[in-house]
């Protein structure tokens, strides 16, 4: 109960700054690192930009994925959606960097709000934010490794990030495919846990976790596109996840729903 309380009070105090922006997007696209609050509103364009309309003729549902054992087992101070910045750092993260946007619907199309979007995923050099997750040789310390998003009534959502890597497993010269993780909760409850990999990466034919999902019309929709931004300079790629969910929160009869994010799955002993 403390924990959600405390989670609830991180979220106020980043919708505060965020809220207001989802409702005036400009027309510019991100073409440069820049500062934290100008990324801000940029992003909220980026997420407008790549909004893709009639996409859910066909309402598959996202399917679920392993948690993996890497969920952070320290979150960092900072969880806004930028993991390029870490807190008011300067220097950022390396890697491609990725907008990485979507929309969180029900299984009839409709957006779902309030939901708590969380992302993780490895560095440029392969290594979690968690103590056994690392990679030996080094890690990125500009890389937040983490990041969360509440969507607003539209259902969107928004990162910016780097384009997942390869990194070794049990170090035994096996790889999983480029990844990154992504959980959605409502009410403290996990609504869905699942990844989204690189359409057309090499490593994945060869990933166990990709194969655990049998049916290839599910394949297809967590096997992401990520696309180079002509507007870019920079080299900045675009990716878009949608995620369609089998069920959801419901919210109390003054409209709200109650609760935060939910606990990891692995610290709920499964
Ligand atoms: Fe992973």
């Amino acid at each position: 109960m403390t924990a959600i309380c405390v989670a609830f009070l991180v979220f106020d105090a980043v919708l505060s700054v965020k809220a207001p922006l989802m409702q005036s997007p400009s027309s510019s696209v991100v073409t440069s690192l820049t500062p934290r609050r100008s990324f801000l509103q940029a992003g909220t364009a980026a997420a407008a930009f790549f909004t893709v309309p009639g996409l859910f003729a066909e309402q598959l549902l996202t399917p679920a994925m392993t948690e993996g054992p890497f969920y952070p087992d320290k979150l960092p101070l900072d969880t806004d959606n930028d993991l390029l910045i870490l807190n008011d750092g300067i220097t950022p993260a390396v890697g491609e960097i990725t907008h990485l946007t979507g929309k969180v619907v029900s299984s009839t199309g409709e957006p779902i709000r309030n939901a708590f979007v969380e992302i993780w995923q490895v560095d440029h050099t392969g290594s979690y934010l968690h103590k056994d997750g690392r990679n030996p040789k080094g890690n990125d310390a500009n890389f937040q490794g983490y990041g969360r998003f509440l969507t607003d009534s539209t259902g969107e959502y928004y990162f910016r990030t780097i384009k997942p890597v390869r990194y070794e497993i049990s170090s035994g010269g096996s790889y999983r495919a480029p990844h990154i993780h992504v959980a959605v909760s409502q009410n403290g409850h996990r609504l869905l846990t699942t990844q989204l990999l690189i359409n057309g990466d090499p490593d994945n034919d060869q990933d166990g976790v990709l194969k655990s999902v049998r049916d290839p019309k599910l394949r297809e929709t967590i096997l992401v596109d990520f696309k180079s931004l002509p507007a870019s300079k920079i080299g900045e790629l675009s990716a878009r996840f949608e995620i369609v969910l089998g069920s959801t929160a419901v919210e109390g009869d003054d409209g709200k729903i109650r609760g935060g994010i939910a606990r990891p799955q692995q610290r709920r002993g499964r």
